[in-house]
């Protein structure tokens, strides 16, 4: 199985998000969202505090799975 990768998996799953998280951080940037992935991970994760936030619903479980495996697997470009 091949890596998961940041054009192929993640890219998609943040870009539609990327215009209001631009104050913070470019999520279409693969170096940014390389730089931010930790933080990320914390917030896609946390129902108590979540990214993105309400109204918006939380990421589907297979989702944040994607950005879980993408950090697994080095964060590939
Ligand atoms: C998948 C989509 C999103 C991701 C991965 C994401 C990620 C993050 C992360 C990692 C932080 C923490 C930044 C820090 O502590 O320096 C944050 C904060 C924030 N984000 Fe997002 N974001 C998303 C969507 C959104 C959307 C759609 C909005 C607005 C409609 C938004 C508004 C904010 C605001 C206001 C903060 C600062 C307050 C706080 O930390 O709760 N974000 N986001």
């Amino acid at each position: 199985m091949p890596a998961v990768s940041f054009a192929n998996d993640v890219l998609p799953i943040l870009s539609r998000f990327r215009g209001q998280m631009m104050w913070r951080f470019d999520m279409n940037s693969y170096e940014q969202v390389k730089a931010n992935a930790d933080l990320i991970w914390k917030r896609i994760s946390d129902p108590g505090n979540p990214m993105p936030p309400p109204p918006f619903p939380p990421l589907p479980r297979h989702q944040i799975e994607t950005f879980q495996n993408w950090i697994r697997d080095g964060c590939q470009p």
